[in-house]
């Protein structure tokens, strides 16, 4: 009975999406267009552009699976570009660009020295940031080309990526599927899965630098963040966590109210590019913080499944990259990153949530970023 009273509503729902308005269009007003964006040797690099009912735009590269911009309105309906980004495919092929809007794999974030143990063997990754790994190593998965089917629906683009055996070091054949969607209510949802077939360290995420302001001011200072976390995970110089979690009470860390990012960033030595630990037990999605811009009314509330979030703001910034949107500078401090992910360094710290992948598993991560305004 239930079944049938679900595949009722089911086929209710297609017959709805699927009936042509007025002028002819489908009544959803779902969809996707691609363009041209370069070229990378014989390979065609294509941005595609995903609009909601409400107006609302994703714009994403094959390359690097890489988020061009997230187009939302400002609280008196003016539409803004709420990521940093650059205006053409040589700005995100140039040497330094800061990971903007692209997927990070096969592990986002740091691993130490690059070097790892597991099951006995020893594994050293490719080293790109001082002595240790960061970010999938030196081609990792924001410098490949993805292939991108579009779903069903018009809302939803599907990534795939193969990652071969040994890749930057990493032990094992990875296939990684992510899902980016653009949903009615103004969510970007991004699904990530992987298999793999030897034991491998997975963490996935995605890179987006927010400024909700949509290029009117030049840093995040006056953007307030909420983040549902009683602790984080301090680091060493090199930014790899110590292995101990500290609280946040009473220090510049503690975002458990909202508070402006600029009120105690100048405390926090180099800015704050930490992880917190997310107070949400177990792996369900469930909604972790919120970004707030109040002159643009602009907010996103972020939910995801993992266990914790690197809040980056945009220290190594320094107003020097080429080819940005509107020839914008962009300074120190001039977007701010807000990575769901696992812990940095977990495969060498057994007290961190487990980040091995093996071969009977699949990995699963889910993020939204819902906008809206007030
Ligand atoms: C890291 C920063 C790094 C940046 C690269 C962030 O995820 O936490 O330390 O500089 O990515 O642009």
């Amino acid at each position: 009975m239930k079944k049938i009273t679900l595949f009722l509503l089911f086929a209710a729902v297609i017959a709805c999406k699927n009936q042509p308005a007025e002028d002819g269009k489908s009544a959803s007003a779902f969809s996707i267009s691609e363009t041209v964006f370069g070229k990378i040797d014989s390979t065609t690099i294509t941005e595609y552009t995903l609009t909601n009912p409400a107006g609302m735009k994703v714009s994403i590269l094959n390359y690097g699976g890489t988020v061009t911009k997230i187009i939302t309105k400002d609280k008196a309906g003016k539409d803004g570009d709420v990521i940093l980004g650059f205006d053409s495919l040589s700005g995100y092929l140039q040497k330094g660009n800061p990971y903007f809007g692209c997927l990070v794999g096969r592990y986002a974030n740091r691993i130490a020295k690059g070097n790892f143990t597991l099951d006995g063997k020893t594994y050293q990754l490719a080293i790109n940031n001082g002595a240790n790994a960061l970010h999938g190593g030196l081609k990792g998965y924001d410098k490949v080309i993805w292939k991108v089917q579009k779903l069903t629906g018009d809302s939803s683009l599907q990534f795939t990526y193969h990652s071969p055996d040994g890749e930057e070091g990493y032990p094992g054949n990875v296939d990684a599927t992510v899902i980016y969607s653009l949903t009615a209510a103004n969510e970007l949802k991004i699904e990530y899965a992987a298999k793999t077939d030897k034991a491998t360290p997975i963490n996935l995420t995605n890179h987006c630098y927010f400024n909700l302001s949509a290029g009117t001011d030049t840093t995040i200072e006056q953007h307030e963040l909420q983040l549902s976390a009683n602790e984080y995970t301090p680091v060493d110089t090199g930014l790899i966590p110590t292995g101990k979690l500290a609280p946040v009470k009473g220090t510049p860390m503690d975002f458990t109210s909202a508070k402006l990012i600029g009120k105690d960033l100048p405390q926090v030595l180099g800015g704050y590019d930490h992880n917190w630990v997310l107070n949400k037990k177990g792996n369900a999605l469930a909604k972790i913080g919120t970004l707030y811009h109040a002159a643009s009314g602009r907010y996103v509330d972020v939910f995801t499944t993992e266990p914790g979030i690197q809040f980056y703001s945009g220290n190594f910034l320094d107003g020097t990259l080429t080819n940005t949107k509107a020839g914008k500078k962009y300074v120190q401090h001039a977007g701010l990153c807000l990575e769901t992910q696992h812990f940095p360094n977990s495969p060498n710290e057994p007290s961190f949530p487990n980040t091995i992948l093996k071969p009977d598993e699949t990995y699963h991560h889910a993020t939204v970023y819902q906008f809206g305004v007030r």
